[in-house]
């Protein structure tokens, strides 16, 4: 297996709060991992490790097969990691052309910037690669009436066209229409379809089964278990989720 990310027997605690303990969690090249568990069960602190937010206490961490230590968050991005937020990920103010290449803009001669240039680019990409059609996402159109799924479409494109080879989704679905949220588990087929690995993490157990290849739980720090969803239908992983809320384990 060819692994973009491997984290071994990784450990955090936060004063009193051992917010991960002895956790091994892997992400395959082109996977979509699903991550769940209860509420303060550790899956943002696991994620703020990936993306160089926090330093474990202990426990290795390889990009692409390289141990990595003393992970930066910029180190991080260079790896390939970016992480989609749903409110803080655009300028609203700012058209979506703008928002696609901020900080990455594209000049001509002279130094001028090829407005046109990224103009058709993102269309290009919105409707190419990702199968945006509602009209108001043009690529003059201002963000700011766009919906919450629309704008994190506009991220998860972003990122695509940036080369992001690992993109995570924190609750991603959190406070969606579910119109939305259909448009948005779309995106993160796109991921997979763009060849890239994202980790997908969602209290809502029916999005996290419809898009993730792999299932990974999380409870009170440690991982409960793990499946691969192809294996495991839907309602046998609701009765597991439920045995762990209960009782920590799934035996
Ligand atoms: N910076 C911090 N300082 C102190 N405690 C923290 C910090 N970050 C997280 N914790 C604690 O660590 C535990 C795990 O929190 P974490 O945010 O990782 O959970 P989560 O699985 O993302 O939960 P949720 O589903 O509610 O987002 C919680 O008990 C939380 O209170
Ligand atoms: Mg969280």
């Amino acid at each position: 297996m060819d692994y973009r990310l491997q984290m071994n027997d990784i450990s955090k605690r936060f004063g009193e709060v051992q917010a991960l303990r002895d956790v091994d969690f892997t992400v395959g090249s082109n996977e979509v991992v699903g991550l769940v568990g209860d509420n303060g069960a550790g899956k943002s602190t696991l994620i703020k490790i990936i993306t160089g937010y926090h330093a474990p206490d202990s426990g290795e961490m390889y990009f692409n097969g390289e141990k990595t230590e003393g992970l930066t968050v910029a180190r991080a991005r260079q790896l390939g990691v970016e992480t989609v937020y749903q409110e803080r990920a655009l300028a609203d103010l700012q058209t979506l052309w703008r928002n696609i290449f901020m900080g990455r803009e594209i000049s001509g001669r002279f130094g001028f910037l090829d407005v046109d240039k990224m103009m058709h680019e993102t269309e290009e990409l919105m409707v190419g690669s990702m199968g945006f059609t509602s009209s108001a996402v043009a690529p003059d159109s201002v963000v700011r009436t766009f919906s919450g799924g629309e704008k994190q479409g506009v991220s998860i494109v972003r990122a695509l066209h940036f080369q992001a080879d690992l993109i995570i989704l924190d609750e991603p679905t959190m406070g969606l229409a579910l119109s939305e949220v259909r448009k948005l588990l779309e995106f993160v087929q796109g991921i997979k379809e763009a060849g890239k690995s994202c980790i997908f993490i969602d209290h809502n157990i029916f999005h996290v089964h419809s898009v993730a290849d792999r299932i990974v739980v999380l409870d009170r720090g440690e991982v409960a278990g793990e499946f691969v969803t192809a294996d495991i239908p839907l309602e046998e992983l609701m009765d597991k989720m439920y045995r762990v809320a209960q009782t920590g384990s799934l035996d």
